[in-house]
């Protein structure tokens, strides 16, 4: 059988998403149990954009699971001098158990991982950012007792964290919400497939520019920054654009009492979220930092281990 890899958050099937969650909630109850699943495995980690979360996360789940993580700044390999992201796949693969990648087009990960004879990981690009989606699902079933019917609205750009989570969402049977403004909505493509996996699973897609109505009676309130990686050109020009899409204490009052509200960090306080919001008492921010750990490590041990 071909190596599995997690490049999307549409790699794995409904049962497999729901089978990572438990996996997830059994390593962050017994961690101990866990300890030598990776031992003797060497995973990579190449780093092509900057990381907090992600790069510490991965780093401490693999030597948690009794692996070793090789850390590679992009720049710092062959990479940066003009060796193919293809030619670098085929060789770590000769020296590692998996290999993990934060890079710009997709396209990149999908040529190391048909190069690559183990599995590949996702570690974010400018599509989808997977590993971030499992977190936010731990972090909802923690916060609201389950998954599927629950109520989730996004807000601001349509880019990388919004794909995944309308993706992995709709898989888990959430009605998934998401509000920009016009011009930056999430791509067709996506939405058709959430769409698509909507039909079997009782989710839904619903995509608007109004954010009053994504927010009213949500249980889930969620955004990510206006310029991601890569985009710092137009950082400007978007504070103007998406000024009407910030979580603020109004979007709050629209939304269920009891609301969570998510955000994937780094966080711009004042910008997409307003700074009572992300400190108050709705925010579940750092749980759902801290859940990165945890789903990471199921993904490694499903992935490495069976
Ligand atoms: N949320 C997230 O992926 O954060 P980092 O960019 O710090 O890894
Ligand atoms: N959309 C953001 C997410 C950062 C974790 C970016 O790509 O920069």
């Amino acid at each position: 059988m071909p190596e599995r890899d997690f490049l999307s958050s549409d790699d794995v099937t409904e049962k497999e998403q729901t089978r990572l969650l438990e996996l997830a909630a059994q390593l962050k109850a017994s961690p101990r149990e866990f300890c030598d699943r990776l031992a003797g495995r060497q995973v990579a980690l190449i780093f092509e954009k900057p990381s907090t979360r992600t790069r510490v996360s991965f780093e401490v789940a693999v030597t948690q699971l009794g692996g070793d993580a090789v850390v590679l700044r992009g720049d710092e390999l062959q990479l940066g001098r003009g060796e193919t992201i293809a030619d670098t796949g085929a060789v770590l693969a000769g020296y590692v158990d998996a290999i993990a990648v934060r890079t710009f087009a997709q396209e990149r990960l999908t040529e190391l991982a048909d190069a690559a004879t183990v599995p590949v990981i996702n570690m974010l690009s400018d599509l989808e950012h997977p590993c971030q989606a499992l977190a936010d699902l731990q972090t909802i079933t923690e916060e609201r007792g389950g998954l599927a019917g629950q109520v989730l609205a996004y807000f601001g750009d349509g880019n990388n964290v919004a794909h995944s989570l309308m993706l992995s969402g709709v898989k888990a049977g959430i009605h998934v919400r998401v509000a920009t403004p016009r011009g930056y909505e999430p791509q067709p493509g996506i939405v058709r497939r959430c769409e698509e996996i909507a039909s079997s699973t009782g989710g839904s897609a619903r995509v608007t520019n109004s954010v009053e109505e994504a927010a009213r009676g949500a249980g889930i309130l969620y955004t990510d920054v206006w310029a991601s990686m890569g985009q710092e050109d137009e950082a400007a020009a978007r504070l103007q654009t998406f000024a009407g899409y910030q979580i603020d204490e109004k979007l709050v009052d629209l939304a269920e009492e009891d609301v969570i509200v998510m955000h994937c960090l780094p966080a711009h306080r004042g910008q997409e979220i307003a700074a009572g919001v992300m400190d108050g008492v709705h925010s579940v921010v750092f749980v759902q930092a801290a859940n990165r750990l945890h789903t990471q490590k199921a993904l490694l041990a499903w992935l490495l281990a069976g």
